[in-house]
């Protein structure tokens, strides 16, 4: 085979990718920095030509118009497995729906063709690298469930973007595993660290006390796990077994914190199933090989996790009720993102030897209220409201950490619980917190 040749044979436009598409058909993208921005830009070339088109999404970071515009309704639909705060609008118009979904179960080629009800899961779009001499293309920031879909899609189609960074892992796709191919626009997106707040790095000062030299880390997405990392700038030879890996984790890397020297798991090398963050590091995952992209099926299944000792998984929540339920996804009935690991990793960290599962969070939240005005809330609350979707259970739960200290959750009754919650709750709200608890039997 001769890859250059072969890969002539394969380019098309990215308009005439698009109109691969055909009516009834389930299209599989994923968002972040990996995101096929050119040929998501070119689902305009629907109009008019096709029907009832499903994109099956994760996380995208850009709101094209076809999310909400009534101008696609019965063109394109999408579902979404993990929500950006953008998509609550086109929630709102029927536009977007949500999958819900432990990550871990979509590494695995069944997932697909349990979703798509026996059929194929239609088309598979990857971002991609350029192609190297043997006809490999990298997908860059994403391992995810990039072989099961390569695997199970009725057409594979490459966009091409010069900007991403080449990873290795499970991050690849051959030239005889792709249908067509495609130049973008070489746009990569970026989601930088959000600087860490004072009462942040408080948080964070409470989570690096339960963080030993040696353990193996993981930190989920939002602000609170990047503060966590500022804090953690003492401690000796973490490694990283994660599932997103951000600027957070690179700044540590850069220290001389993360060594992997003691991981007793993939030892000496860091990994995740996809990264998402500011240009350093793109620039730092570019070419290293001490990075590894894989399946998330691997990154995210608690047994993998748990093979590391002292595993430390770090995520964050929007509220917790005093029985240590969380609901981290959803406000009312709206996903603002999803479940995604928060569950694997748990079951993980609390499964490894010496492990510890920590939800960290901040105590009050500022809202819009029903009459427009903000208003801060407490994010600990007694009871969840009606319909809250709760993300990980109380029998899950380990550890709870915000501003004021540190909740041990595991093994505790439910008094216990809502007695060390309602002690690193916001002062302003402990009287009423424990009012609550009294009137609906916790206390
Ligand atoms: N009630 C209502 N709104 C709330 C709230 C609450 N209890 N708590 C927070 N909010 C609002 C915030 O005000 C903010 O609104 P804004 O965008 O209008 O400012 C929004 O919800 C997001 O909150 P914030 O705390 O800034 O979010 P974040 O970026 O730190 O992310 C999660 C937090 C929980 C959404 C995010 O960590 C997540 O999706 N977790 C689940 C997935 C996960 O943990 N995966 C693990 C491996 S990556």
């Amino acid at each position: 085979m001769n890859p250059q040749r072969t890969l002539k044979e394969k380019t098309i436009t990215a308009e005439e990718a698009v109109l691969k598409i055909q009516d009834g058909d389930y299209v599989h993208v994923y968002g972040s920095s990996a995101e096929p921005n050119t040929f998501l830009e070119n689902i305009k070339h629907l109009k008019g030509q096709r029907k009832d088109v499903k994109l099956v999404h994760f996380l995208s970071l850009f709101p094209y118009d076809f999310y909400s515009d009534e101008s696609y309704r019965g063109i394109i639909t999408t579902e979404n497995m993990f929500c950006s705060r953008f998509c609550i609008d086109s929630q709102k118009s029927g536009m977007m729906t949500f999958i819900p979904n432990h990550l871990r179960n979509s590494g695995s080629d069944r997932f697909f063709y349990y979703r798509a009800r026996g059929k194929q899961i239609s088309i598979y779009v990857a971002s991609v690298t350029p192609m190297d001499g043997h006809g490999y293309f990298s997908t860059a920031t994403v391992g995810m469930s990039n072989r099961a879909l390569v695997k199970c899609a009725d057409i594979v189609m490459l966009e091409i973007n010069e900007s991403l960074p080449l990873t290795f892992g499970d991050s690849y796709i051959h030239l005889n595993e792709v249908d067509y191919v495609f130049r973008g626009d070489n746009t990569i997106r970026y989601m930088p660290a959000a600087e860490p707040d004072e009462i942040d790095l408080k948080i964070g000062g409470y989570v690096a006390e339960l963080v030993e030299n040696g353990a193996t880390i993981q930190l989920g997405i939002g602000a609170i796990p990047n503060a966590v990392a500022a804090a953690l700038g003492d401690k000796k030879d973490l490694g990283v077994h994660t599932e997103m890996l951000g600027d957070a984790i690179v700044h540590l890397y850069k220290k001389g914190v993360i060594t992997n020297a003691f991981k007793t798991h993939c030892k000496h090398k860091m990994v995740t199933t996809f990264s998402l963050g500011g240009k350093e590091t793109y620039d730092f995952l570019d070419d290293n090989i001490g990075v590894l992209h894989l399946d998330v099926a691997k990154t995210n299944s608690p047994y993998e996790i748990a093979k590391n000792h002292k595993m430390v998984s770090v995520n964050t929540t929007l509220q917790v009720d005093l029985m240590g339920q969380c609901a981290s996804e959803a406000i009312g009935t709206l996903q603002i993102s999803g479940v995604g690991g928060q569950t694997d990793t748990v079951l993980g960290a609390k499964m490894s030897p010496d492990g510890k599962s920590i939800i960290a969070l901040r105590t009050t939240a500022e809202i819009e209220a029903k009459d427009g005005k903000r208003r801060r809330i407490s994010k600990i609350t007694a009871l969840h409201g009606p319909g809250t979707v709760i993300s990980l259970s109380r029998s899950d739960v380990d550890y709870i950490v915000t501003e004021y200290g540190i909740a041990a959750l595991r093994g505790a009754s439910l008094r216990e619980r809502a007695e060390s919650l309602i002690r690193i709750a916001h002062p302003d709200f402990r009287d009423a917190l424990r009012e609550e608890a009294a009137k609906a039997f916790l206390l």
